[in-house]
Order: C-alpha cells, then structure tokens, then sequence
C-alpha cells in the first residue's frame, strides 16, 4: 500500500551515552515538500536526520520509527536501509570538503554514485555525470569531470556534493545547513539552485538553516525545534507572521528584517541547555520572559492549534486570530444591536 506520506518519523528518539538528546520527534513529509528545521545550535536538528538514516556512530541508541513509503527503517534489516540511502532519501552535508574524498577525481565520485544508486557504468555513467553536473551548473563540465576537489571552490564543492546527491534520483534530498560555509552571493546562488531542482525534479526537501530567511525562500513549512523537541510547527506564513512560541518569537527578534522600520535586534538571552541538565518543565522557561510556574513544573505537549500549528507552549505569545475574528464579529453585532 502506498502511505499518503513520503515520509513519517513518530517518537524518534536519539541518547548518546546514555544522555537523551532528542526527545520524541514526530514529522510528516508529504511527497514534494520542503520543510525547513531550524533552532540554535546543538538542538537535534541534523541528529533527526542522520539517526533517520542510519548515520550516527554505534554509541548512539536510536528507537521509534522511519517509514518511507510505509517501510519502517529503523530495527529493520540493513538491506532496507541501504535501498534507502542515497536512493530515497539523499542528504547533503554542511562541509562539503569534509563529505568529498580528496583523492578521488570529482567525476569518478560521482559515477560511483551512479553505479551504486543506478547500476551505471561506462559511457553511460560519464555521460548522466557530466549531465548532472551541468544540471548543478558546474561550467565546463567535460574538463572539470578530471579534477581533483581541491580544483573547485567551496561553492562549487557544495554544487558537486549536490550532483552527488542526485545521483540516486532521490525522493527526498536532506540539506543540512548547505550554505553556511559560503559567502552571501554563493549562497544566494546555491539557494537559488535548490528552488529549482525541486521543481525540476518534484523532490521533497528538509532544509536545515539557522537563517531564516533562506528557510522562508526554500520551504512551505518550518519546524523550529529546541533542546530534542519540536516546540512549533507551521505554515511559513503562520510562524512569520504570528510565531505563538515564545522561542520562535525570540529567533525572528534575533534576526533584521527588511521589511519595517529599523528595528534593535534582541538575541534570546541565556544559552541552550546541555542535554544532561535539561531543566523541569518547559526546556525553554529558564530563558523565557512569559514563563509561569507551570511552565517550570510541566512540560506542554505539542498540540493541534485552531489554525492548523503544531505549539508546546503553555502561555503563548502573539495572537489568536480565530479570537480575533470572533472579537471583531461581536463587536460588529454589538454595534448593529
Ligand atoms: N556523535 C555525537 N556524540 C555525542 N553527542 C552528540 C553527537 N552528535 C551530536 N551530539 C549532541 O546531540 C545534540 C544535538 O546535536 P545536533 O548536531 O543535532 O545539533 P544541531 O541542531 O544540528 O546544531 P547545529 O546547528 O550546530 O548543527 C547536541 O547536544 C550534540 O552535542
Ligand atoms: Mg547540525
């Protein structure tokens, strides 16, 4: 049976040594989808995905539950996984030069990767290699197919790492922080990329970004994430316009807009917790302006809003626009009586 998700991750939990680190994480990816994960750093947000793909050293202790296609990943047989990987499911890392093999010519690795996602070889592999390079719009393919990675800029590492990725024709690409090493125009660029071979290609994105704005560009949907848990989930629109957590609230404070009056920035104060001494209660309430005692004593559970959000927050901020509306509607009947 074909499930209506790509892919469904349900109480993905993830402990190093013994310290949990992430707490449960429940995401649905319908097929050609781009949803963006973001949080500050140390939060789960690239652990979710490589414990999803079998990625994490053996001192990890993953349980709970990755279907693709209704196919559970995790506690299955290896066969399973490594149909997947690079396949289906294809990630791309933040430190291309750490992720390409410096001894291997640029072109043989990814004719590698064809043979091994594809059963390409010979004329055909070079020629889907050389075709998927041009797609990543590395300039003079046929020469640069011979070069070494330490030939190519850290942009052009990253477009190659992409062409990598693409390989497999994957269903789902996982881009982990894919910019971050790049200077502004490259990741403009690099951006601009993504946008298209999705919708070349009608493959679901995970975009992981500490930047918003890169988030807002690439995805239809965001999940902010903080200390192993998902605290709120929503429409680009919705979180943008009216974040309810306290914490997604912080990060759009932490960042300039373009748009509005010249603002002073307020970055969230405190740091993130380590995953040993989380506190009582909501892991964010230590650095929380709106925090009550029950947020000190109870941690709130991700819930379904009236406007279709995800929120863990037992005193959110912002507004509730069905109240709103409502509000506005008696008022409208007050004056009419
Ligand atoms: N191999 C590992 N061994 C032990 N702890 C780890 C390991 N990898 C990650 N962690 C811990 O797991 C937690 C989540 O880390 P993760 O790498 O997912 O954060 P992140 O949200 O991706 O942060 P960043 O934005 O810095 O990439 C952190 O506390 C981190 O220290
Ligand atoms: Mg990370």
């Amino acid at each position: 049976m074909v499930s209506k998700n790509l892919v469904e991750l349900r109480g993905l939990k993830v402990a190093f040594d013994g310290v949990q680190v992430l707490h449960g994480i429940d995401l649905d990816v319908g097929r050609g989808e781009a949803i963006g994960l973001v949080g500050e750093s140390g939060c789960g947000k690239s652990v979710t995905w490589l414990a999803a793909l079998g990625l994490l050293p053996g001192k990890a202790t993953v349980s709970g539950s990755v279907r693709v296609d209704g196919q559970e990943l995790i506690g299955g047989p290896r066969t399973v996984l490594e149909g997947v990987r690079g396949k289906r499911i294809a990630m791309i890392f933040q430190d291309p030069s750490s992720s390409l093999n410096p001894v291997l010519r640029v072109g043989r690795q990814i004719t590698e990767a064809l043979a091994i996602h594809r059963g390409l070889s010979g004329d055909a592999a070079r020629a889907e290699a050389l075709r998927l390079l041009d797609m990543v719009g590395i300039p003079d393919a046929r020469r640069r197919f011979e070069l070494f990675p330490h030939e190519f800029s850290g942009g052009q590492c990253q477009r190659v790492m992409i062409a990598m990725a693409l390989a497999g024709e994957p269903d789902l690409l996982v881009a982990d922080e894919p910019t971050t090493a790049l200077d502004a125009t490259i990741q403009a660029q690099i951006l601009d990329l993504l946008i298209e071979l999705r919708a070349e290609t009608g493959m679901a994105t995970i975009f992981i970004s500490h930047d918003l704005g890169a988030v807002s560009q690439v995805c239809e949907r965001a999940c902010v994430m903080y200390a192993g848990r998902i605290v709120e989930q929503g429409t680009i629109e919705a979180l943008f316009d009216n974040p309810r957590h306290p914490y997604t609230r912080g990060l759009f404070d932490a960042i300039p807009r373009l748009d509005g009056p010249r603002e002073r920035l307020i970055p969230i104060q405190g740091t993130v917790p380590h995953p040993r001494d989380l506190p009582e209660g909501c892991a964010f309430s230590p650095r929380c302006s709106h925090a009550a005692v029950d947020c000190r004593s109870h941690r709130p559970d991700l819930d379904p809003l009236a406007d279709g959000r995800l929120l863990a927050c037992h005193h959110p901020v912002g507004q509730v626009l069905a109240d709103t509306r409502r509000n506005a509607e008696t008022r409208v009947m007050e004056t009419v009586s």
